[in-house]
């Protein structure tokens, strides 16, 4: 693919180019908690978008291909932008947007990008397309802008296109390591990184293939303002409290009857989720990976019944998983609404167990599922020319 991208830029343009890849990322556990500036576990990994890109040789005009799809979309530069829905073209113009409105001084430039990061899967392909695009235009003009930064302007892209989404996608896809999670503290933004081993285990995703839209509609932001109204109800009376992270289980239970059904569930949902969050990560640092498997399966439940951001096709993979005792946990991966589960399998096993998943799925579906494996690796990152020639 990498050379694909490289190949159509130079017949395109004929210069050359600055390669970056950005990888999508996995969540381990911890959905729908970095809004709530809880914690999350997620990492890189090694599916990725490449962008070749260069300047335009008209400093107010950015013309982009997506090399996977054969599209071509151009737009010039300072004009108010208004997505009318969320494809790759819109996503684009939202970065030069948000970059242009937030002084940043962006010139024209043209590019090929493409990858390997399936869309709608839950694999944050929108936050490798913003992160490696923004962090491609920095590197190109020579704009100094921290990691963090683009995170920030990454999110407020996605936020333009209509998701409300947190930062945890955009900590992944900027700060990830080889062999390595994240930790992130979503409310002080603080990580640490630490080694991810699964002696005798595998990551594996299979995916539906049933696409999630989240910025569409999806129920994503439903979900996030049912969390915002249970804080101003708690606020009320505890101004000192910021977001559901700072609430107690107790506290949440004792405002039970006050808070419509709806909104209590989701939030006790996250408080769980967060706790969750917390207990695999202790799991993973006594090497527990039973425990680790109990807790995915664990969330994935509350996922299905208490947030309601599951789909019967992701369900039904995740009990086909409980069904192996060669599986020790599975969930739905990311946003919700479809996408892939995350399996940790025992490796010796593996091809055994996924073949009978996969057929059973086909069977009771009609679909047949694909199988990723996936490896943690590096962030956002220059790739050099010379060694991918
Ligand atoms: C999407 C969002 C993230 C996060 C996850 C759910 O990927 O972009 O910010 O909320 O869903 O954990």
């Amino acid at each position: 693919m990498k050379t694909e991208i490289l190949h159509q830029f130079r017949t395109r343009f004929g210069q050359a180019p600055l390669l970056v890849q950005a990888p999508g990322r996995i969540n381990l556990i911890g959905e729908h908690t970095d809004y709530n500036l809880g914690w999350v576990l997620p990492g890189a990994i090694d599916k990725s978008l490449w962008f070749a890109l260069g300047l335009h040789p008209d400093p107010n005009q950015f013309q982009m291909l997506a090399a996977d799809l054969g599209e071509s979309h151009g737009f010039p530069a300072g004009v108010p932008f208004v997505p009318e829905r969320a494809g790759w073209a819109e996503y684009v113009q939202a970065v030069v947007w948000v970059l242009e409105q937030e002084g940043y001084p962006v010139k024209g430039l043209q590019g090929v990008f493409g990858g390997d990061i399936p869309m709608g899967a839950g694999l944050s392909s929108s936050a490798a397309l913003c992160c490696g695009f923004i962090f491609g235009i920095a590197a190109l003009q020579g704009l100094d802008i921290p990691r963090p930064e683009i995170a920030r302007l990454a999110q407020a892209a996605e936020h333009r296109i209509g998701l409300n989404c947190g930062l945890m996608d955009q900590y992944a896809v900027l700060f990830g390591q080889r062999d390595h999670l994240i930790c992130l503290d979503c409310k002080t933004l603080a990580f640490e990184r630490f080694p991810l081993q699964l002696t005798g285990y595998t990551l594996v995703l299979i995916n539906s293939r049933i696409k999630h839209e989240l910025a569409a509609g999806s129920g994503y932001n439903e979900r996030r303002q049912s969390c915002e109204r249970v804080v101003a109800r708690l606020q009320a009376e505890h101004p000192a409290l910021g977001s559901l992270r700072d609430v107690e289980p107790s506290l949440l239970s004792a405002y039970q009857d006050r808070l419509d059904p709806l909104d209590y569930r989701r939030a006790a949902y996250v408080l769980a989720e967060n706790q969750r969050v917390l207990h695999t990560v202790a799991a993973l640092q006594q090497n527990d990976l039973r425990e680790v498997g109990r807790t995915l399966f664990e969330a994935h439940e509350g996922m299905r019944t208490e947030y309601e951001i599951t789909v019967p096709e992701l369900d039904l993979l995740v009990e086909l998983a409980h069904a192996e005792p060669g599986v020790l946990g599975a969930r739905q991966v990311g946003g919700g609404f479809g996408g892939c589960t995350l399996n940790l399998i025992r490796s010796a096993e593996k091809d055994a167990i996924l073949a009978r998943m996969t057929g059973a799925y086909a069977q009771h579906t009609g679909i047949q599922p694909e199988i990723i494996e996936v490896h943690t690796h590096d962030g956002v990152q220059v790739v050099d020319l010379e060694e991918s020639a």
